[in-house]
């Protein structure tokens, strides 16, 4: 793939014009000056609004001027609006308001808010967010809250904190170039989708830089909030000392997002962070998962949060899922043979790398083995002397760690695509990943489909990162 820094210009015109023209009656767009082409040709008047029919004239465009620069988004967010969103979201649930109590927060998130202004183009960004990606807008003021909030636990230096509210806040920015349906889907990505939802993080990059007041660590942590410390992520694959260490904290605060707030998943319970940071512990650096889960246990937090222990475990999904976790390892176990053979591949050693986590996991929790098959089976026949909540917890971190083998897969996937390798591992690692697929939790990353037919043409290893030869 194509260096995105230098394929994504600000002057281009993409999808973020027709989500102007989607917010047309709430916010309307207008031409704040003359807006011409890079040929210097006229294309809107100043004061006229951005329209479907003008968004279809636009793109066709290369602009003189960035767009951001040359508009008006109406009804935009203020500062205030964004503090009082961001107060509502937490206040509204009584276990993050948990956190916000205990780390003293409200007092930090006012000062944080004011240090410098939000520039005007970012508020009109997010404000066309909001509208179009919900979801994702709610997103970005969790992590806006969420990131700054583990900073100043972490005792960094406060000036270090508007670097995190800024990157919390405006890490998905870059999602704005892309169409709804490819920022918004968790799985199944065409092609086409997974190409530009891979840029997302550069574009975001880029956008913020020309704003000229951010830091580099805010920068860095958008560049890099989608890189994981295991070396699962994406774009460029990196390994964990690469990461931008506040880049970490907004990736899990995305991921933490997801489990208490998902639709499907969520289960608005802070409980849940716990065995997602077990089966997790360097997904996204050690110290940072120790952080959030010294938090978690702190007793002013957990006497509130601790499991109901009349809560019992479905002891049959538990038995499935353990047997289910058994046969991913020998699975995985292949796959890192052939992963071995690449060792100059950034996809291959991000697998071993995520594999020699998960045995970790593994080892240190016996979670797939057969012993704890056998204690799950005498536990079936004799329900009187269950320990419940041990139950549960265990039921909990072996659907976690299922999430964390959908990874794999899609590490797998991605570097059977890739140029370097054999035909015969080519053919060997797409019979492995199919037998992962029907255990994964929810359908992989990709269409596998509509990949089939593009992929191949084009060699999908990631950009190093600049850091690495
Ligand atoms: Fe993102
Ligand atoms: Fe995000």
């Amino acid at each position: 793939m194509a260096d995105v820094s230098t394929e994504y210009q600000l002057n281009q015109t993409d999808e973020y014009v027709n989500h102007l023209a989607k917010v047309e009656e709430t916010n309307a767009a207008k031409a704040s000056e003359n807006i011409y082409n890079d040929q210097g040709v006229l294309l809107l008047a100043k004061g006229a609004t951005i329209t479907e029919k003008v968004a279809g004239l636009l793109i066709q465009h290369q602009l003189k001027k960035e767009l951001d620069q040359t508009i008006h988004v109406s009804n935009s967010l203020t500062v205030y609006d964004i503090l009082n969103q961001i107060l509502e979201l937490v206040e509204s649930n009584s276990e993050l308001n948990l956190l916000h109590q205990q780390m003293d927060f409200e007092v930090t998130l006012r000062q944080l808010l004011f240090t410098k202004p939000i520039p005007s183009q970012i508020l009109q960004r997010l404000t066309v967010m909001s509208r179009v990606m919900p979801e994702v807008y709610q997103r970005s003021l969790f992590s806006a809250w969420f990131t700054p909030l583990i900073a100043k636990r972490m005792n960094v230096p406060s000036h270090s904190f508007f670097s995190a509210f800024s990157a919390g806040l405006a890490h998905d920015i870059g999602l704005m170039h892309i169409e709804v349906e490819a920022a918004t889907a968790r799985h199944s990505l065409t092609y086409q989708q997974w190409r530009a939802v891979k840029t997302h993080p550069i574009v975001g990059r880029i956008i913020l830089e020309n704003r000229k007041i951010y830091d580099l660590d805010t920068l860095d942590a958008i560049a890099d909030h989608h890189e994981r410390s295991d070396r699962s992520g994406y774009p460029a694959v990196k390994a964990g000392k690469q990461i931008n260490w506040l880049a970490s904290i907004v990736a899990l605060s995305d991921q933490l997002f997801e489990i208490y707030f998902d639709p499907e998943y969520g289960r608005k319970s802070l409980q849940a962070w716990i065995p997602f940071l077990e089966v997790n512990p360097a997904t996204f650096g050690t110290k940072l998962s120790d952080t959030v889960l010294g938090l978690l246990k702190d007793p002013h937090i957990s006497s509130h949060i601790t499991s109901d222990p009349d809560l019992k475990p479905d002891l049959k999904k538990i038995t499935s899922d353990n047997t289910q976790v058994s046969a991913l390892f020998s699975v995985a176990a292949e796959i890192n043979d052939i992963a071995t053979h690449y060792p100059r591949s950034r996809l291959a050693r991000g697998i071993t790398d995520l594999i020699a986590q998960l045995r970790w996991v593994q080892d240190s929790a016996g979670l797939g083995s057969d012993h704890l098959q056998e204690w799950l089976e005498w536990s079936q026949k004799n329900p009187d002397t269950n320990d419940n909540i041990e139950l549960v917890e265990i039921g909990e971190l072996l659907a976690d760690l299922r999430w964390r083998f959908r990874r794999l897969w899609s590490l797998a996937v991605e570097l059977s695509w890739s140029a370097v390798l054999s035909a015969e591992h080519q053919t060997s690692l797409e019979k492995l990943y199919a037998q992962i697929t029907p255990y994964l939790p929810c359908p992989g990353r990709f269409d596998l489909e509509s990949f089939r037919a593009e992929a191949q043409a084009d060699n999908t290893e990631p950009t190093p990162a600049p850091s690495e030869s």
